[in-house]
């Protein structure tokens, strides 16, 4: 069995794996939303003092399977350095104390492999992520021939969903809220850019939609609920036609027989019928989703990552392991 561990932002996860058959044999987050929701947003320094709390809390449950395990796993990249600090050096003390090797696993390769849970799934598949913290069309042969082919130059989809829940007063996170009160709006009330119309490039920009909300709070002044509601809407749409029509210049040059959303704001019911209705377009008629369940941050995906890694003797030193807040490509 593997122990994995995930903390790369607001999250505490832990998941055991079994190697052999990838099942999942234990499995616990728990999650942050609470603590940063009256700050409209995740703050570095609090979410590492809650992994402190909440990480031993779980692994305490896990302490049965200590002697079946093999090697422990854990996110190193991309994330916040100092909650990613907090899974590492719990990760370095088990590997210690147990004697066994560690796994250092991309959070974006488990957000794709979240796809991999419940059930194998074939590749290639070209993969839109679209979380927190990014916005990327992502080409996957395998787990170590993956290319980002699309990425955002700004925020990410869901910081924008984030960000417009923050200016409206709505808590954090704002995607799930932003979604609720979209669907009580009026999407053509407002009419927002979308962002890098005439660019023929495959790129991705929420800065801007964002300001023209911002603009738009400051012109009405004092809010009334449905002012909020339609504000969401059309903002939803926008951010939801954006990503649509940058995906269609991707189709129109790739043909992809296998397409994929995965990372926490694909839960976004709009954008899963927009997807629904291109793929339709262009005769691709495969669409994976992971379950709702693995869709935001989590330790089970990267378990089933390092299940992968651990088949290719992929482990790192003590002393090797890097905590890189960012990563430029997989
Ligand atoms: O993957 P995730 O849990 O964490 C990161 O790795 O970032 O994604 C969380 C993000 C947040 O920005 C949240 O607002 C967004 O996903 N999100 C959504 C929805 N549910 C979560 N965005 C839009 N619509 C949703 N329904
Ligand atoms: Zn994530």
């Amino acid at each position: 069995m593997l122990l994995s561990i995930e903390s790369s932002c607001d999250d505490s996860s832990i998941a055991i794996t079994k190697i052999d058959t990838n099942e999942l044999i234990y499995h616990k987050k728990i999650s942050q939303e609470l603590e940063h929701s009256v700050y409209g947003g995740v703050v570095p320094e609090l979410a590492a003092r809650l992994h402190i709390e909440a990480l031993p809390k779980i692994l305490e449950e896990c302490k049965e399977y200590f002697k079946d395990l093999k090697a422990i796993a854990v996110t190193s990249t991309p994330g916040l350095s100092v909650t990613l600090m907090e899974g590492v050096t719990m990760a370095k003390a088990l590997s210690l104390s147990l004697d066994i090797p560690l796994i250092a696993v991309n959070h974006l390769k488990g957000h794709i492999y979240s796809l991999f849970i419940e059930e194998d799934t074939k590749m290639p598949i070209t993969v839109l992520l679209v979380s927190g913290g990014h916005t990327q069309i992502i080409e996957v042969k395998s787990l170590n021939d993956m290319k980002i082919v699309g990425s955002t130059s700004d925020d990410s989809f869901g910081e924008s969903f984030d960000k417009v829940a923050k200016m409206l007063e709505l808590g954090y996170p704002g995607g799930p809220i932003v979604q609720e009160y979209s669907s009580a709006g009026d999407e053509n009330r407002f009419d927002f850019p979308i962002p890098l119309r005439q660019s023929p490039n495959i790129e991705f920009s929420y800065s801007g939609l964002k300001n023209a909300v911002r603009v738009q709070i400051l012109k009405l002044g004092e809010l009334s609920l449905q002012d909020k509601k339609d504000i969401c809407a059309s903002f939803q749409k926008t951010a939801v036609a954006h990503l649509i029509m940058k995906l269609k210049k991707y189709f129109k040059q790739q043909s992809p027989v296998r397409f994929a959303i995965v990372g926490g704001a694909s839960a976004n019911l709009h954008l899963r019928k927009q997807i629904d209705i291109l793929l339709k377009q262009f005769n691709c008629d495969e669409l994976l989703l992971a379950d709702l369940k693995y869709c935001s941050d989590n330790a089970a995906m990267i378990g089933r990552v390092a299940i992968e890694q651990y088949k290719q003797n992929d482990f790192v030193g003590i002393d090797e392991i890097d905590i890189a807040p960012r990563v430029k490509e997989l």
